[in-house]
C-alpha cells in the first residue's frame, strides 16, 4: 500500500458570507490503487481525460454508445432545441433487452449472468445463464403482450424482492418498450399504489413473499392496499401477476381475487418456448420511470431514456465499476432504488458479467453472512452504501478476515463516509487488496457523476472526487459566483454540462423539471445552448485544491435514510392523517448506522392529550403509508411548533434540538418561548452543551 501527503492543512474558521458556508476540514492522506489492479484495469490509458474534454463535448460521449449494439445509428449525439430537454444520440434505434441479454449469447450462453442467493443459507444459490434468462424474458414478454396486452409505451408498477424474476420483469417490459416503474420492495402498498396511479399503470406485478430477517414476508398483502390506493387516486388496476417465491407453492396468506389476480407461474405454461422480438426503440423512448423523494411531498417520477442511459451505465460500469465479462459482481443495493437498476442490472448484464442477487439482510444470520457469499461466489468486485458497511462494522468488526474472498473492487455509494469508515472498508474488508471508488450521484442522473478513475486517480477517503469523464461540475454560491476549489469554502454542485444519463423529465411535470433542477442557476432562458443550463443538484459540497469534491449532503428538505431519499412533507403529511395530529414537522437525527433518521415533532389538535398511544398510532401510519424505512427514532408531542410570523414551521430550530446544536437567533420568530419548552420535552431540565452538528445538518431548513 503506497499513501502520499501531499497536503494536510487544516481549514479553520474561513471567513464567510451569507451565500456561502464555511467548512471546517480536516484533508485526508491519499491512497494509490495497486499495481495488480492497474495491471488489469479497463481504463488506464491517460488520454481519457483529452477525450472527454470539455473541447470534444458532446461527441466523447459516442464513446459509451459504441459499447452498445444499434439497430440504427445515431445522426445527432446532442440536440439542445428545447432545453433544458436534451436529446441524445437522436435518430438512434435501440433495444435495452437485447443489448443485456440476447448480445450476449454469441460469447457467454452458458455463463452465469445472474446468481440468486436465497436468505436461508441451506437454500443452494440459483445460477441463472444468459441462455436461461434470454428463454425466461422471452416467456415473460410473451406474457406481458399476449396475456396482459401491454405494448410500447405503456406503463407497469412493479413491487418485488430481491429475487431473480425482479431482473427478468424488467427485461421482459424493455423487450416490448413497455416502461417499467419499480418500487422498493421495503416500501408499503399504499407507496406503491400511489406510484402505480401517478405513472398511470393498469398492471401491477408482485411476488408472494421473500425472507427477510429469518422470517417469511407475506409480500403479496401489500397487492390488495395498492389496489385500493390506486382506485382511490383514479387509477383502476386491472391485473396483479404473482410470481412465486418457490415454483408451485403459494407462500401468502392473502387470497388471490379471481380475475383480477393471476399467478405467473400458471399463466407462463401457456408461453413456454415463446420467442418475442425485442422493439427497436427510439434513443429517447423512455425505458424506465424511478420515483424519488424531492422537495414537495410528491414523489417524482424521474422518466430515464432507452438510448443514452443504457450507453451511459455500460460506459461507467466498465470504466469506473471495471467491470469485465469475466467478473463476479456484487452490489448489495436493493434493485427496487436507481443503485439497482444502473449497477445491478443495466450496467453489468450489457457488458456480460455475473451479477449477484442477495435476497435478505446483510447480517442475517450473523455477520459473517456477507463475506461467506463473498468466498462462496468468488466475489471480486463489491459495492454497497456507508450505511451498510457501518452496520457491518458494527456486527463484526473481524469477520472479513475470517474468509479467504478477494475483491480488486469496491465502491461506496448514497451518503458521505466518514474517512473512519472508509479505512475499515479499505483496510479490513478490503483486505488493502481493493481499490476503492465513492461515486456520488442521485435517482436523476442516470449513473456516476463525481469519482476517482479507479486505476488513475489516487483515493482520498471522505470524498467522491473528480466529476468522471465527460461530466463538469462547478460549485456557485447562492449569489451565482464561482467558488473556487481549494477555497474551503462550500457551496452549492452544480453540473454544467448536460449527459446521457440524466433523465428527461419528471413524469408528468415539465414546469417542476425545470424549476427544481435548472431554474436557481439558468443565466438566459431563452438561450439553446448548454452552456447557460447548470444542473441543480440540491447537495452541498466542497472542493478541494486537487480538485476533488467532497459532498456534505442534501441541502433542502430531505432526510437522507441510509443512502436513501425520504421527502420530509411525504413524511409529515402522513402524519397529519393521525385523527389527533394537528401539525407535523420532520427534522433528520444523526444515527450512527443509518447516517441519519427522521424524527417527528407533532401537536395535538384541541381537546386531546399526549399520550403514548398517540406517538405510536404516528409510528405505524408511516410504516403503512411509507414503509419500514420511514419508522422515525423518536416521536415529540409538543404543546406548539416554532414559527415564522407568516406562520410557517421552522424546522431548522427542531432539527438543532434534536441534533443538540446552537438553535441560532430565535428571536424573530413569532412565538420564541415556545423553543425553551420543546428543548425540555427533548433534552430534558438541564442544559446540555452544543455539539459541532454535520453541514447537512446547520443547513436543514435554512431553504425555507
Ligand atoms: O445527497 C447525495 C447523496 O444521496 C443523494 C441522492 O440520493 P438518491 O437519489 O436516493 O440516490 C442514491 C444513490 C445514487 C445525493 O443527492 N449521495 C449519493 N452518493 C453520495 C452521496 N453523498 C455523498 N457521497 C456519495 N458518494
Amino acid at each position: 500500500m503506497t499513501t502520499t501527503t501531499i497536503e494536510k492543512d487544516t481549514l479553520d474558521a474561513v471567513h464567510t458570507d451569507e451565500s456561502q458556508i464555511a467548512v471546517h476540514w480536516k484533508e485526508e492522506e491519499y491512497y494509490a490503487p495497486s499495481p495488480d489492479f492497474v495491471k488489469q484495469a479497463n481504463l488506464t490509458d491517460p488520454s481519457v481525460n483529452e477525450r472527454f474534454a470539455e473541447k470534444n463535448f458532446p461527441q466523447c460521449f459516442e464513446e459509451y454508445a459504441d459499447m452498445l449494439t444499434w439497430y440504427e445509428r445515431w445522426n445527432t449525439v446532442l440536440d439542445t432545441q428545447d432545453p433544458p430537454f436534451w436529446k441524445w444520440f437522436v435518430g438512434g434505434k435501440i433495444n435495452a433487452s437485447y443489448n443485456c441479454v440476447d448480445r450476449n449469447l454469441a460469447l457467454y450462453r452458458n455463463k452465469a449472468a445472474i446468481v440468486f442467493v436465497p436468505e436461508p443459507e441451506d437454500e443452494e444459490p440459483q445460477v441463472l445463464t444468459y441462455q436461461e434468462l434470454y428463454v425466461r424474458v422471452n416467456e415473460f414478454a410473451a406474457l406481458l403482450r399476449s396475456f396482459c396486452g401491454l405494448k410500447a409505451g405503456d406503463r407497469v408498477t412493479i413491487h418485488m424482492p430481491m429475487v431473480a424474476e425482479l431482473p427478468i420483469t424488467m427485461l421482459a417490459c424493455a423487450r416490448l418498450g413497455v416502461i417499467h416503474s419499480v418500487v422498493f420492495g421495503g416500501f408499503s402498498g399504499e407507496a406503491c399504489g400511489l406510484r402505480a396511479a401517478d405513472s398511470g399503470s393498469n398492471v401491477l406485478i408482485y411476488m408472494d413473499g421473500y425472507y427477510r430477517g429469518g422470517k417469511m414476508i407475506d409480500h403479496k398483502a401489500g397487492a390488495e392496499i395498492a389496489v385500493a390506493t390506486a382506485a382511490k387516486e383514479g387509477q383502476k388496476i386491472d391485473k396483479v401477476l404473482v410470481w412465486k417465491r418457490y415454483p408451485g407453492k403459494y407462500t401468502s396468506a392473502t387470497p388471490m381475487v379471481p380475475d383480477r389476480d393471476f399467478f405467473v407461474d400458471e399463466i407462463l405454461k401457456d408461453f413456454r418456448r415463446a420467442i418475442v422480438d425485442p422493439v427497436p426503440m427510439d434513443s429517447e423512448a423512455p425505458l424506465f420511470l424511478m420515483y424519488t423523494s424531492g422537495t414537495t411531498g410528491k414523489p417524482k417520477g424521474c422518466q430515464h431514456r432507452t438510448g443514452g442511459y443504457l450507453a451511459y451505465v455500460t460506459g461507467t460500469s466498465k470504466y469506473i465499476q471495471d467491470i469485465h465479462p469475466t467478473d463476479t459482481y456484487w452490489c448489495m443495493a436493493d434493485i427496487g432504488w436507481i443503485t439497482g437498476h444502473s449497477y445491478i442490472v443495466y450496467g453489468p448484464l450489457a457488458l456480460g458479467a455475473t451479477s449477484v442477487i442477495y435476497e435478505g439482510l446483510p447480517t442475517y444470520p450473523d455477520a459473517g453472512r456477507v463475506w461467506r457469499i463473498a468466498e462462496r461466489l468468488g466475489v471480486n468486485i463489491f459495492h454497497t452504501s456507508p450505511t451498510a458497511i457501518r452496520g457491518l462494522r458494527k456486527a463484526g468488526p473481524d469477520e472479513p478476515m475470517k474468509y479467504n474472498y478477494h475483491f480488486k473492487h469496491m465502491t461506496t455509494v448514497g451518503e458521505p463516509i466518514e474517512p473512519e469508515v472508509w479505512r475499515w472498508y479499505y483496510n479490513i474488508v478490503g483486505k488493502t487488496e481493493a481499490v476503492i471508488v465513492d461515486t456520488w450521484w442521485q435517482t436523476e442522473n442516470g449513473g456516476f457523476l463525481c469519482s476517482t478513475k479507479p486505476a488513475m486517480d489516487k483515493m482520498k477517503p471522505g470524498s467522491a472526487g473528480p466529476g468522471v469523464p465527460g461530466i463538469y461540475p462547478v460549485i456557485y454560491d447562492e449569489n451565482n459566483q464561482e467558488v473556487k476549489a481549494g477555497s474551503g469554502k462550500a457551496g452549492n454542485i452544480c453540473i454544467r454540462n448536460p449527459w446521457p444519463g440524466i433523465f428527461q423529465t419528471i413524469w408528468g411535470d415539465r414546469d417542476r423539471f425545470v424549476r427544481q433542477y435548472y431554474a436557481k442557476y439558468c443565466r438566459d432562458t431563452k438561450s439553446k445552448r448548454w452552456q447557460d443550463w447548470p444542473y441543480f443538484a440540491a447537495d452541498g459540497a466542497v472542493q478541494a485544491g486537487d480538485g476533488y469534491f467532497r459532498i456534505l449532503g442534501r441541502v433542502d428538505d430531505v432526510i437522507n435514510v441510509a443512502g436513501h431519499r425520504l421527502g420530509t412533507k411525504e413524511l409529515e403529511s402522513a402524519c397529519l392523517t393521525v385523527t389527533e395530529v394537528a401539525e407535523a414537522a420532520v427534522v433528520p437525527v444523526v444515527d450512527e448506522i443509518k447516517g441519519r433518521v427522521p424524527e417527528i415533532y407533532i401537536s395535538l389538535k384541541p381537546g386531546y392529550a399526549a399520550n403514548k398511544e398517540i406517538s405510536d398510532k404516528v409510528i405505524a401510519t408511516l410504516e403503512t403509508m411509507i414503509g419500514k424505512i420511514a419508522r422515525p427514532k423518536r416521536v415529540h408531542i409538543v404543546p406548539d411548533m416554532p414559527k415564522t410570523r407568516s406562520g410557517k414551521i421552522m424546522r431548522r430550530v427542531l432539527a438543532a434540538i434534536s441534533n443538540t446544536l446552537d438553535t441560532g437567533d430565535i428571536t424573530t420568530l413569532a412565538n420564541p418561548d415556545v423553543v425553551e419548552q420543546i428543548r425540555i420535552t427533548v433534552q430534558g431540565k438541564e442544559k446540555l452543551a452544543f455539539r459541532e452538528g454535520p453541514e447537512d445538518l446547520k443547513q436543514f431548513g435554512t431553504q425555507e
